[in-house]
């Protein structure tokens, strides 16, 4: 796999800066001993609080950012390295502000809203790597717009076939016809499209007069494509959603983290 993604941005330029960052800053803190004993309360710990502030603060400039040039991934791929790396990278950070310690109070909050944002950001960019692959669309396919109008088409055309048709032709019909509404629903009930079995519609035709007989096998072949093309804007709307979802979780997690980080920062100020 050689092409270039926003993990592997630049020969993973972000992750060797991330690690060197790490191993500089776990390097510092094993020279460091304070006179009080290693918190985050001595002079490294304060340090350490700061450099971890700001990049939270550059990490949610990042959704900004993204909003305001309306960029897709691929044009913000270096900008999305950065997140990644450094978000990771701040997970093993903050213990070394902390000195490892933690307790059942707001600063470990403000670490737990952390680590909650940076699962859900890790969970997002499977979702990316592994579905994005899988959309028609991204590569060339054809887009649900195109798809619905298709179908549509095809109903239109299946029920122009039916118009004035024997019973048994109709009965054809209503054994694989199905209505499909796009919406929520839908995508939970992929599996209610009726597949069309070759074997019964041998045995249905059997039953069809001969001078119908030619357009119920066109019936049959456009309900079939139609079918096809049903669960084809199903599947894909689903991996749009998946897409999705987890943002639903990093951003709250992210605007949580700042507001326990807010209240973390203000009371080690007034309180302590
Ligand atoms: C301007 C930035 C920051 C300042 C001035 C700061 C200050 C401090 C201070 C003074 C302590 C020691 C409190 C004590 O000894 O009980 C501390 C502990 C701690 N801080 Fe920060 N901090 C900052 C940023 C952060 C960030 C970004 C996080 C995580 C998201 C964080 C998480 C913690 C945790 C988990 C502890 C340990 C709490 C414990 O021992 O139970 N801090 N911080
Ligand atoms: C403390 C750490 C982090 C914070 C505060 C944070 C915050 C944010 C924010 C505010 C957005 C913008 C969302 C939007 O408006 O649509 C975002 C997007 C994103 N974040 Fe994070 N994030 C963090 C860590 C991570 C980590 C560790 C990863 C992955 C391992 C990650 C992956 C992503 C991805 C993939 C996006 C969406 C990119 C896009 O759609 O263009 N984040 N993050």
């Amino acid at each position: 796999m050689n092409h270039e993604t926003f993990i592997n941005y630049r020969n993973y330029r972000w992750m060797w800066i991330t690690v060197g960052t790490l191993l500089l800053s776990l390097v510092v803190y094993v020279i460091n001993e304070p006179a009080a004993g290693r918190s985050g309360g001595s002079a490294l710990g304060y340090t350490y609080g700061v450099i971890a502030m700001i990049a939270i603060v550059w990490l949610m400039v990042y959704g900004l950012r993204k909003r305001s040039y309306r960029s897709s991934l691929g044009t913000v791929q270096g900008w999305l390295a950065a997140h990644v790396w450094i978000g990771i990278g701040l997970l093993l950070f903050v213990p070394l502000h902390s000195a490892f310690s933690f307790g059942l109070n707001v600063h470990t909050a403000a670490y737990v809203c952390m680590a909650i944002t940076i699962v859900t950001g890790i969970w997002g960019i499977a979702n990316y790597s592994t579905l994005s692959g899988k959309i028609q669309a991204h590569r060339g396919g054809t887009k649900d717009e195109a798809l619905i109008e298709q179908i549509d088409a095809l109903t239109e055309r299946i029920e122009r076939l039916c118009a004035g048709k024997s019973e048994q032709f109709l009965a054809l019909f209503n054994r694989f016809d199905f209505t499909f509404r796009p919406g929520l629903r839908a995508l939970l009930r992929i599996h209610s499209i009726p597949i069309v079995e070759q074997l019964v519609v041998t045995q249905m035709l059997r039953a069809i007069s001969e001078t119908e007989r030619e357009d119920a096998i066109t019936m049959v072949g456009m309900l079939d494509q139609r079918a096809d093309l049903v669960r084809l804007i199903i599947e894909q709307s689903r991996i749009k959603a998946l897409l999705k979802v987890w943002l639903y979780f990093h951003v709250p997690a992210s605007v949580a983290l700042c507001l326990t980080l807010a209240i973390h920062i203000l009371s080690v100020f007034f309180l302590w």
